[in-house]
């Protein structure tokens, strides 16, 4: 028969065992000695069912509030001990691996950078291989800038109001576009060619709200047996699909140096005042006779083409983006809109 008092002493006893605990290990086995499934307490509480009628009611309150007691002392005291074993171990190490860390925002890449990878995923699908770090060099001389490229001494192009010459190195420049990579990649390896490179190009050119002096291109590459204007006209149509749907697109005839016959590629364009306009999206063109002649390349045995597609631009339009300047100001109010 159980009655008050014996509730008391388990109670009394089981309280005196948990806050005599000095580690956690010495208050489980408390618990267990006290509340576990072999415990009085548990003992008490599944024989309630067996005890004469009138005395379940005063037993299993009673017990259930023992039952109570004994948990919420576990509780509270395991709170104390592990409160303590944190500040002994900080005494002698005081780096605490469970403390939350410091919060680092999360940055996202830049939109130039989106729309970069965006074009190199399109060309990496088209089997084009990515050409970059010293292979492509940012500083060029003027073979590379220029006379490969079939541009005459004389070509604006070369003069020093349009491009950034290195002060004290004559001949020597930063590259004003990405084409001097097409020369790079040749010089090095013999056709089947299939290349892309995007980087940074720099003119002279004063800062406003379409023009930068420094901005970036990406340029494509592709030489092998009996490439034609067809296959680079269903390349471009391909990225001009990819990039911006399907959208009305056109060729227009236009020269560069090194490149012949050379065209653009124009896109149909909604502006941000909703108006409708047109966008050039890229210049290309057959590659020059001269231009594979100066790699060493059999004009004869090889053909091939090359387009170049300023990525800035492309965000902008891509984005909608009014300014270009605001992709170079480094203002996290305007990035954050990118992440
Ligand atoms: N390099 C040219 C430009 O900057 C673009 C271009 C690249 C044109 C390749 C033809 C072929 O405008």
């Amino acid at each position: 028969m159980t009655n008050e008092h014996q509730l008391e002493e388990l109670r009394a006893a089981a309280l005196t065992d948990i806050a005599g605990a000095a580690s956690l290990d010495d208050l489980e086995r408390a618990r267990v000695a006290h509340a576990g499934r072999k415990s009085a307490i548990a003992e008490i509480l599944s024989g309630i069912g067996s005890l004469p009628k009138e005395q379940r009611g005063p037993v299993g309150k009673g017990a259930n509030a023992v039952r109570a007691a004994i948990d919420a002392a576990i509780e509270e005291r395991q709170g104390a001990i592990e409160a303590e074993e944190l500040g002994s171990r900080l005494a002698t190490d005081p780096t605490d691996v469970t403390l939350p860390g410091d919060a680092h925002p999360l940055g996202a890449l830049h939109p130039i950078t989106q729309v970069q990878r965006e074009l190199e995923e399109i060309l990496l699908g088209l089997g084009y291989r990515i050409a970059d770090g010293p292979e492509t060099p940012e500083i060029e001389d003027d073979f590379h800038n220029f006379d490969a490229l079939n541009t005459p001494a004389g070509h604006p192009a070369r003069s020093s109001s349009d491009t950034l010459y290195v002060e004290g190195h004559p001949g020597i420049a930063l590259r004003p576009q990405t084409s001097p990579a097409q020369i790079r990649v040749m010089e090095r390896e013999d056709p089947p060619v299939y290349v892309i490179h995007t980087g940074a190009v720099y003119r002279k050119d004063d800062v406003d709200a379409t023009h930068s002096p420094m901005f970036h291109q990406i340029e494509g590459l592709a030489i092998d047996d009996g490439l034609t204007l067809g296959h680079l006209k269903g390349t471009l149509l391909h990225i001009a699909r990819e990039l911006v749907g399907d959208r009305e697109s056109w060729f227009q005839a236009h020269f560069f140096p090194f490149t012949e016959p050379s065209i653009e590629l124009y896109v149909e364009w909604t502006d941000r005042h909703g108006r409708q306009t047109s966008m050039e999206l890229l210049g290309a063109g057959m590659v020059d006779p001269n231009v594979l002649r100066a790699v060493g390349y059999d004009p004869e045995r090889y053909t091939g083409f090359a387009f170049g597609a300023g990525v800035d631009r492309l965000a902008m339009v891509r984005f909608g983006i009014p300014d270009l300047r605001l992709l170079y100001e480094g203002d996290l109010r305007v990035l954050e809109q990118f992440a």
